[in-house]
């Protein structure tokens, strides 16, 4: 289809050209869907921007270049193959693609597994770092919002033809980790194999232990100092009961994301003590390159243009005054192995919004070290928080931050009673939650509405997941071998074709934009055409090329349905 909108264009340039002279050649017709069925398909407001110009009245203009187009058929003027067009308003070109272009465009699909997506040329390699929750904690809603955004940010990457590292910064590193393995000691569970086996209740049982009293007790919180020395010194006891509780957490966060249907594997993840032994170097290479500062006995960078409210220039501290090293060390080590060992083209951070200083500031210390070319582009994909029901951060009855495992259990409880299957209410609560999530923009604050977002008419995911189920269970009545796109005869056909071509620069848009909600509209306008194909056209009732026709329809449509919803994350029962 985009070879027919160049082709439109083209057709447009030239007539501007014909009709107002060479100064005008190249100029883009900006051609949009258009915004009511009524106005065709494509809308162009080229009149009414070269109105000014010309000093003409736009509808002069407009009359001139329909004329210009091809031979007159009363007021809608041809474009050969491609369509018609026709002056509206106030100055408006409404073009329609011939039912012709479009039964080809659809046939295209049916023919395509990749649907019409182009693979580029040279593939870029795109690390995703996501998720990213940390040991011996709960995943919290921030870790959902990282979880499903990143996992659809890299499915559609890697659908538009990139090559996808996934990776997961687990946090699994830090000073944390001291008191953890004191408290461990000090509860005489010392047995590694006893500890990986905790579930999640335990560990954070072991969690508030260990705070409580690292918090009362001087003496528990100077041997819990010491474990840190003990652990990054490499003492071995300390490692295993390290290694262990790792273990368990990362157990229980594949547990999880088995459970939300998310790509990520043991495989993907990269946690922060990876990086430990490289954070000495880091701050060594800094100082060598003149950009370390000592402020307060820690080791800082000053980024140029980082300023805080009161206008005097920000830190970033690499390496704290007690000698150890933080998270922006990490990070920095991180960006290191990404560009030397992964040679990557571009980083995608998907990380709360609270963190965008942290990111930007870090980037700024990359770029001044020479460990960020500017040919790796490096971007922090922030979004906003989950409120609960009072428009504030959500939190439970208690205060505490709900957890993920919450709002999966209660979008379970919510469709439980309305599905047959626990498969189905799996898929149908995770297509409530996902949908949800991604269908906003990223930057914006949501409520958790679990009745919302699980209802099955809106713009829900469940509903998509009827749209699909029902298209399928046509299909199913009418098995074929092989689909046939002969005329579109039916404005509904004809509409429902042109939502299909959308798919190929809806996923070229995500990959650009990495804003999944332009994938959650189109889905959900797809649905929508084909409600009122269904309302015009009936399937299995009609006879021959027409039948054959709506039956292909219906195989296009599906195919996009099911490929577009798994872009998302979202699985797709075929039936519910
Ligand atoms: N573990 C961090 C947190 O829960 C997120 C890490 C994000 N990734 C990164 N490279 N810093 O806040």
């Amino acid at each position: 289809m985009h070879e027919h909108t160049l082709a439109l264009s083209a057709h447009l340039q030239d007539a501007v050209v014909a009709c107002f002279g060479e100064s005008f050649a190249g100029i883009d017709p900006e051609l949009r869907p258009a915004t009511r069925p009524e106005f065709g398909h494509l809308q162009s407001n080229l009149p009414l921007r070269l109105a000014g110009p010309l000093g003409l009245p736009p509808r002069e203009i407009g009359a001139r270049l329909v004329d210009a187009l091809d031979i007159s058929t009363g007021s809608i003027q041809r474009l050969g193959e491609l369509g018609t067009v026709e002056l509206a308003g106030a100055g408006f070109l409404n073009l329609t693609w011939s039912p012709d272009v479009l039964g080809r465009a659809v046939g295209g699909l049916l023919t395509d597994p990749h649907l019409g997506v182009p693979i580029p040329v040279t593939t870029k390699r795109v690390v995703v770092d996501y998720s990213s929750p940390n040991v011996a904690k709960q995943m919290h809603v921030g870790h959902l919002r990282s979880t499903v955004i990143g996992d659809a940010l890299a499915r559609v990457l890697a659908y538009a033809g990139h090559d996808v590292v996934r990776q997961n910064h687990l946090g699994d590193w830090g000073t944390q980790f001291g008191m953890l393995v004191e408290e461990l000691l000090g509860e005489d569970l010392d047995d590694p194999a006893a500890v990986a086996d905790l579930d999640m209740s335990e560990l954070l049982a072991l969690y508030q232990r260990a705070k409580a009293r690292f918090d009362d007790d001087a003496d528990f919180a100077d041997a819990a100092r010491r474990r840190v020395v003990a652990l990054q010194s490499g003492d071995p006891a300390t490692l295993a009961l390290w290694q262990a509780l790792v273990d368990a957490s990362m157990a229980e966060f594949d547990a999880t994301y088995s459970r939300l249907g998310v790509l990520l594997t043991d495989d993907d993840f990269d946690g922060e003590s990876r990086y430990n032994p490289q954070l000495p170097g880091v701050v060594e290479d800094l100082r060598a390159l003149g950009l370390l500062t000592e402020s307060a006995g820690a080791q800082v960078v000053y980024p140029d243009a980082f300023t805080g409210r009161d206008g005097a220039p920000l830190p970033l501290i690499v390496q704290k005054a007690d000698g150890g090293f933080g998270y922006a060390a990490t990070d920095l080590a991180t960006i290191r192995h990404r560009v030397d060992d992964l040679a990557v083209d571009r980083v995608v951070y998907v990380v709360d919004h609270r963190q965008s200083q942290h990111f930007e500031m870090v980037f700024a210390v990359a770029r001044a070290a020479g460990w960020l070319p500017d040919s790796v582009e490096v971007q922090h994909i922030g979004f906003g928080t989950v409120l609960g029901p009072d428009g504030r951060p959500f939190k439970t009855r208690s205060g505490e931050t709900v957890t993920l495992t919450a709002l999966l259990d209660a979008a379970e409880e919510a469709a439980a009673s309305t599905y047959a299957t626990p498969e189905v209410v799996r898929m149908v609560a995770n297509a409530a939650v996902k949908y949800a999530d991604l269908s906003n923009h990223l930057a914006r604050d949501y409520v958790f509405d679990i009745a919302r977002m699980s209802a099955t008419t809106g713009e829900t995911g469940p509903y998509l997941q009827y749209a699909h189920a029902r298209v399928c269970s046509i299909l199913a009545q009418a098995p074929q071998q092989t689909y046939h796109v002969h005329t579109l005869s039916h404005a509904a056909e004809q509409r429902l074709a042109l939502e299909l071509t959308g798919f190929a620069p809806v996923v070229a848009k995500v990959a650009d934009t990495l804003e999944p909600h332009h994938l959650t509209a189109y889905l959900y306008g797809l649905a929508t055409a084909l409600t009122a194909f269904y309302e015009n056209c009936p399937v299995l009732k009609a006879e021959g090329e027409v039948r054959q026709t709506r039956l292909a329809l219906c195989e296009a449509t599906r195919r996009v349905l099911s490929e577009g919803l798994r872009l998302l994350g979202i699985e797709a029962p075929q039936r519910m």
